[in-house]
């Protein structure tokens, strides 16, 4: 897909979009980040990171900052040592500050927790000597997959005080996708849960492990953490109840320190081929790097701001900044187990009101759905505490960003539009609230200390005014480093398009002013509801299914997903017409190899599918017909009137 194709929709918009929004004068007479600060991250980028690095304790202080003599394969601070949970914990207890709030946590129930640095660091401290005692060691890897509870952090921040990499998988994800998550990573010990809550229900998570586990034998010990209290079939000599074990730990334990080049954790994410990347992100040089852009994006005042994150800790928005640039940074956050409609269609205003949040940082999606619900609800509640409003996952749409402005920051507050990636790591591409001012749409400018460009297929910078690729010009501290056990696909995925420069694999342009518009992805890869999924594994999925022979799948426009899955399938002969159910059956059998969340939302079934003459499905086409659009080009088609055909077949159906 081209960038222009991308943006289809995005770009005639944003024609019209004309409206800035200088910062707030009181907000920017004392910002964190001013214009000096562009500056100096310009004049000296490698003195600029080296100056970074100091929001961190080092056990040895690095000399080095960024060593690329083994490009693309980077090490930053690489000759100094840390702890994580040291930096996230230990650091602001011993400095006086253990009486601090961490968490405030808000279960979906309506039950409640406040954890202080002290306590917190006092659980992750039993719970590594909880890990040791199971014969975790440094290097080993642990899977975590958990609800939206403070266990979720402690359990994180245990592996990463005993050097052991975390793969967080996402509570909504199936056994299957968990499987294949501990075997491709080498898993042999799991902390999961219970269940969590979920719409006022408890939901289960326990037997999704026991699920996956039949094919992962290398698995030696399942941690339980009790949650809801739900029925829970424990196997013997395996599993572990979390309160048992780890509560009769000792809460004394020295953390070691480890070179800033070891690996912290894990992230799987989609590309645009079925098999998930585990993107590796590694200690040193991931802290300094979501540190300083939590710190510096949201203009963070540690003693004084309450920060929201309202995204799940199974995905990088979560690892980067609800868990560790907030403790690193010593602020107080929110947790929040549930959804934004439970009880109640007020429950995310009900929760700043109460905490006086000062900063929240959410997805696109939220913010349309909360358009659709009225603002009538957000206004019942006091907001004034709010100063920051931050955004993530997607592009936001010019009428989200100044809805969210008006209603939700009472038209002073910035918005924080801030592209980045898993692989990313960090904020890369964002506006700073007390120096820029902001356009509706757009992600604006790289961080001070991020290089960033808009080129064309050659990988020549375009113009202004003018679209193109998205790349970045130089190695950024929190950049992933590899991927996990296949160093050839992180060179192939990232840097082979262009030489010396990553590719991130989004469309953008640049406006006359040379302010960046992010555009969408330029692969397979979809993006629903701020989540990525791939249009590959979506395939593979649904022709694992006896009745499916092969299957299509596009990304449509979505007023409130901003986009949505849709499958085209052709059914095995001996299907005939697959029954009334098919769809159903076929939108569950997703749900169960993937997540609920990879359900396609319109599954359409056809003779056949538009293909290329090398046999490639031709996406785009499908989604014309996915968006109700004129058909496009077609002369490259081996037989244009499959589409007709389509067409046809479609009319008829729902
Ligand atoms: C893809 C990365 C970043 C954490 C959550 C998603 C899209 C992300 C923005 C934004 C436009 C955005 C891009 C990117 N994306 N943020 N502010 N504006 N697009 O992380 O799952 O790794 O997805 O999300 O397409 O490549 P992810």
């Amino acid at each position: 897909m081209s960038p222009q194709d991308a943006g289809h929709e995005t770009l005639s918009n944003l024609l019209h979009e004309e409206r800035q929004f200088d910062p707030p004068t009181d907000l920017a007479a004392s910002a964190n980040v001013t214009r000096a600060t562009y500056e100096q991250a310009a004049a000296d980028f490698e003195g600029f990171w080296a100056e970074q690095a100091k929001r961190l304790s080092w056990g040895t202080e690095p000399t080095q900052t960024l060593d690329w003599s083994g490009a693309p394969f980077a090490k930053w601070y690489a000759d100094g040592t840390l702890n994580a949970a040291y930096n996230a914990l230990d650091r602001h207890v011993e400095a006086g500050n253990g009486d601090r709030v961490a968490f405030f946590f808000e279960g979906e129930p309506g039950d409640t927790r406040e954890i202080t640095y002290a306590q917190l660091t006092d659980e992750v401290r039993q719970a590594a000597n909880a890990l040791l005692e199971l014969g975790v060691k440094t290097g080993d890897r642990v899977a975590i997959y958990l609800p939206m509870i403070p266990e979720a952090v402690v359990a994180m921040l245990a592996c990463a005080r005993i050097g052991a990499p975390h793969t967080v998988v996402f509570g909504g994800f199936s056994a299957d996708a968990l499987a294949s998550r501990i075997t491709d990573c080498g898993v042999e010990v799991v902390i999961t849960a219970d269940g969590g809550y979920r719409r006022g229900s408890p939901a289960a998570l326990k037997p999704a492990v026991d699920e996956a586990l039949k094919s992962c034998p290398d698995v030696r010990n399942v941690l339980v953490i009790r949650r809801t209290g739900q029925e829970t079939a424990m196997t013997e000599g395996r599993d572990l109840w979390w309160h048992e074990y780890v509560g009769k730990q000792s809460t004394e334990h020295t953390p070691e320190t480890f070179p800033a080049e070891h690996p912290l954790y894990i992230m799987y994410t989609s590309g645009s081929t079925g098999k998930p990347k585990g993107i590796l992100h590694t200690t040193g040089g991931y802290l300094v790097g979501t540190a300083y852009t939590h710190w510096a994006s949201f203009d963070l005042k540690p003693e004084t701001d309450v920060f929201w994150t309202a995204a799940d800790i199974g995905w990088v928005t979560g690892h980067s900044y609800l868990v560790y640039a907030p403790l690193v940074n010593g602020a107080t956050s929110i947790m929040y187990e549930g959804t934004p409609d439970t009880p109640h269609k007020g429950r995310w205003w009900e929760i700043i009101e109460k905490y006086r949040v000062t900063i929240l940082y959410c997805a696109p999606t939220a913010i349309r759905t909360f358009m659709k619900w009225g603002s009538d609800i957000p206004d019942g509640f006091d907001l004034s505490s709010l100063r920051v409003l931050g955004s993530v996952g997607e592009p936001i749409n010019p009428e989200a960003y100044v809805w969210y402005r008006h209603f939700i920051g009472g038209d002073e507050t910035p918005v924080i539009d801030t592209w980045w990636q898993t692989e990313t790591g960090m904020h890369m591409i964002a506006p700073m609230p007390g120096v820029t001012a902001g356009k509706p749409g757009a992600a604006m400018t790289p961080v001070p200390g991020v290089a960033v460009e808009v080129v064309d297929m050659d990988g020549n910078p375009v113009g202004n005014g003018e679209g193109g690729y998205l790349v970045v010009t130089k190695p950024w501290p929190a950049m992933l480093r590899t991927i996990w056990g296949d160093d050839q696909r992180y060179v192939d995925t990232y840097w082979s398009r262009y030489d010396g420069m990553y590719f991130a694999g989004d469309g953008a342009k640049k406006d006359e002013d040379g302010d960046i518009w992010l555009l969408g992805r330029v692969d397979d890869v979809m993006n629903v509801s701020g989540h990525r999924m791939s249009t590959t594994e979506i395939e593979s999925a649904l022709v694992s299914h006896p009745k499916v022979a092969e299957a299509a799948v596009v990304g449509a426009a979505d007023e409130t997903t901003g986009q949505a899955i849709v499958a085209f399938v052709i059914l095995r002969a001996d299907a005939g017409d697959g029954g009334p159910d098919v769809v159903k059956e076929l939108r569950d059998h997703v749900a169960k190899e993937i997540s609920p969340i990879a359900k396609p939302r319109q599954i359409m079934v056809v003779e056949e599918l538009p293909k290329t003459r090398s046999g490639k499905i031709m996406r785009r086409l499908l989604r014309d017909i996915a968006e109700n659009r004129e058909l496009g080009d077609v002369t490259t088609l081996t037989d244009s009137s499959v589409m007709n055909l389509i067409k046809e077949n479609l009319a008829g159906q729902p």
